[in-house]
Order: C-alpha cells, then sequence, then structure tokens
C-alpha cells in the first residue's frame, strides 16, 4: 500500500473513530472527500427546500384573511428566508459556494423537498403547511441538531426553535377552522387529503430504497432512517387529527397494539419519483418564479458589487 494510501487509511480511521465518539467535524478537519461531498448534497438541497418553500406559503401573503394572519405568515416566509442562508452558509464551510448551489438549482442540477411541489389553492393549506410539513420538518430536523458536522448541528439548533413557533401557527389556523363554520371544516378537510400523502414522502423512500441512509448514518449525518422518522409523524400526528375532528385519506391506517404505532398504507411511490424527477403539480412554476426572482434581482446584485468595490478602492487610497 502507497505511502498516500497508508496516511489516508490512518486518517480514515482517526475519522471513524473521532465520529463514533459523537465528536463534531469542524470544516478545517480532514474528513473522507465521500463525506464532504454527501455534506454537499444534503446541506445544499435543504437550504434550496427552504428557499423554493417560500413559495407556496408567500403566494398567501396578500390574501390572508386578517392583519393578525398576515403578520404570522410574512414573518414565518421571512424565517424560510433565514433558514436557506444559514445551510448555504454551513455548505460553504465545505468549499462550495452559494452561486455555485443556487447556480446548480436554476440548472435543474439539483433537488428540493419533493412537498413544496404541490398547490396552496385555499387558506386552509397554510395552516396544514405550518402544522403538518413543518411538524415533519422538526422531525426530520431535531435529529440533525446532533449531526457530526459541526456547521450543520449548529445550524439546526436555531432553525429547529423557529419552526416551532411555524408548527404551532399551523395547528392554531387549522384548529381554528376545524372548529369553525361547516364550511371551513370542509375546506381544512379537504386540505389534509390533498396533503397527507406528500407530507409522508417528505422523509423519503424506505429504508430499503435508499442508497445514501445506511453511510449517512454510519457517519452520525443521519441518526434515524427514514421509515422510522415516518412513523414517528404518523404516530404523533393521528391523535392530533382525531383532537381536531379531522380523518386522514387512508383506510389501512389503524392502531396496532402488538407494535405500539399505527399501521398505515402503502405510499405511492411512482407519484414520488414523478414529483422529485420534475412532473409534479408545481414544480415548472417553482423553478420559473426562482429563475426569474433570480434575474429580476441582477441589478441588486450589481449595485451592492460596484458599491462595494467603491469602498474597498477608497479603503486603499485612504490605507495608501
Ligand atoms: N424530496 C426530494 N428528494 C428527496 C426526498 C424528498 N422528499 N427524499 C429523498 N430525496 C432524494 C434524496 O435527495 C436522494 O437523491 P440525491 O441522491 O439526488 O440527493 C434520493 O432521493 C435518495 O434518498 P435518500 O433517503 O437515500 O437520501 P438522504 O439520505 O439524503 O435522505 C432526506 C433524504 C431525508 C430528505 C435527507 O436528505 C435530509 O434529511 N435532508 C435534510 C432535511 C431536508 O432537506 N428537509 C426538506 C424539507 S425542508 C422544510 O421542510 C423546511 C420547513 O421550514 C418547511
Amino acid at each position: 500500500m502507497s505511502a498516500d494510501a497508508i496516511e489516508i487509511d490512518g486518517r480514515e480511521g482517526a475519522f471513524e473513530a473521532h465520529v463514533q465518539s459523537e465528536q463534531k467535524v469542524e470544516p478545517k478537519d480532514w474528513m473522507p472527500e465521500a463525506y464532504r461531498r454527501t455534506l454537499v448534497r444534503q446541506i445544499s438541497q435543504h437550504a434550496h427546500s427552504e428557499i423554493i418553500g417560500m413559495q407556496p406559503e408567500g403566494n398567501w401573503i396578500t390574501r390572508a384573511p386578517s392583519l393578525r394572519r398576515k403578520m404570522i405568515l410574512i414573518a414565518k416566509v421571512q424565517d424560510e428566508a433565514g433558514h436557506g442562508l444559514y445551510l448555504y452558509s454551513a455548505a460553504e464551510t465545505l468549499g462550495v459556494s452559494r452561486d455555485q448551489t443556487e447556480a446548480d438549482l436554476r440548472a435543474g442540477k439539483a433537488k428540493y423537498s419533493s412537498i413544496f411541489n404541490y398547490p396552496t389553492p385555499t387558506w386552509a393549506d397554510i395552516g396544514i403547511i405550518g402544522w403538518l410539513v413543518d411538524s415533519a420538518a422538526i422531525i426530520n430536523q431535531v435529529p440533525l441538531a446532533r449531526c457530526s458536522y459541526g456547521p450543520y448541528a449548529r445550524a439546526m439548533v436555531r432553525i429547529c426553535k423557529e419552526e416551532s413557533f411555524h408548527q404551532r401557527q399551523g395547528f392554531e389556523l387549522s384548529m381554528a377552522l376545524a372548529r369553525g363554520t361547516p364550511e371551513q371544516q370542509a375546506m381544512v378537510q379537504e386540505s389534509v387529503n390533498r396533503w397527507w400523502w406528500p407530507v409522508l414522502m417528505m422523509f423519503g423512500p424506505n429504508d430499503d430504497a435508499s442508497p445514501h441512509s445506511a453511510q449517512s448514518m454510519a457517519w452520525r449525518i443521519k441518526r434515524h432512517s427514514n421509515d422510522d422518522l415516518r412513523q414517528k409523524f404518523v404516530d404523533q400526528t393521528i391523535p392530533q387529527m382525531e383532537f381536531l375532528g379531522l380523518t386522514v385519506p387512508d383506510p389501512d391506517l389503524k392502531w396496532n397494539e402488538a407494535r405500539g404505532h399505527y399501521d398505515f398504507g402503502e405510499i405511492d411511490w411512482a407519484e414520488f419519483k414523478r414529483v422529485i424527477g420534475g412532473q409534479g403539480p408545481c414544480n415548472r412554476q417553482r423553478m420559473d418564479n426562482y429563475r426569474k426572482a433570480h434575474d429580476d434581482g441582477a441589478w441588486v446584485r450589481e449595485a451592492a458589487l460596484a458599491f462595494a468595490e467603491k469602498n474597498r478602492k477608497s479603503d486603499s487610497r485612504a490605507a495608501a
């Protein structure tokens, strides 16, 4: 074995021991290239999800039914933008620029969460996104706060705190509708019917169909499997549904005393594949909006760069 290979072999061993002992990997630490690549993939796609996720809810800011709801929704959408920025910053510690990751998204080379490719035709969708999508996000993200990569884990601490506000406001909005007029009750039930299965897909493919899970868990990036987190979401959410007098569109859902969990029906993985392959109900619209926002913002970037350059020149003249 060459000296370099022995050197890497030694460092791989030290890296594995470091991670297995629950110590954090920091940007300046040596890390296997595959570990870095997996983190770049996951963190950048997580960031893209936060940014694209602003669209379905942003769509209702001008139509919120009260000033209070408008203020809450503006705060939530603004939070999502901030989550995206934290995560792009975490990705940049791995040597990939935000410009590059964003260019990859615009070029269709990067993913974002399937859940944001569904439409929000009614106000109830805003409650259901906050309640169900953000509950799923919290269940998925809290374990990431114990991820082996320091910058990602630390970004999750603040993001999870803000997500809990998002989830509470969504549940409260949904409860107001579930306890409202018959039309409002019908609207929130119809929304649950549309979002239930896409939210279960958020957790990713079944464990036996997940190409990344085993290695991600070995590296302590992923702390629980896709199916375990999905089961946790179902077990947590069904009692909430019952409390609001709502049902989920799954005839196979039933409590399994022996397992201590809810059994539920099979997810339509063909739909999942279509949506992450770009054929979802809103994929084209989301990406067209994203590209247009980038183009429309060109003048802001140019002005900021010109201002920074002017300041740099005046600073260097002053220093001379
Ligand atoms: N949407 C889009 N792609 C998905 C997906 C989903 N719901 N679930 C899985 N995939 C993709 C993976 O990215 C991977 O594709 P790739 O190789 O091209 O990247 C492929 O399907 C195989 O899936 P795996 O389960 O093997 O991949 P991972 O180990 O990466 O697990 C994950 C997928 C659980 C989504 C994981 O990446 C993860 O935990 N990511 C961080 C959390 C995240 O991104 N959440 C998205 C929602 S953000 C959000 O909800 C914001 C909130 O404020 C509303």
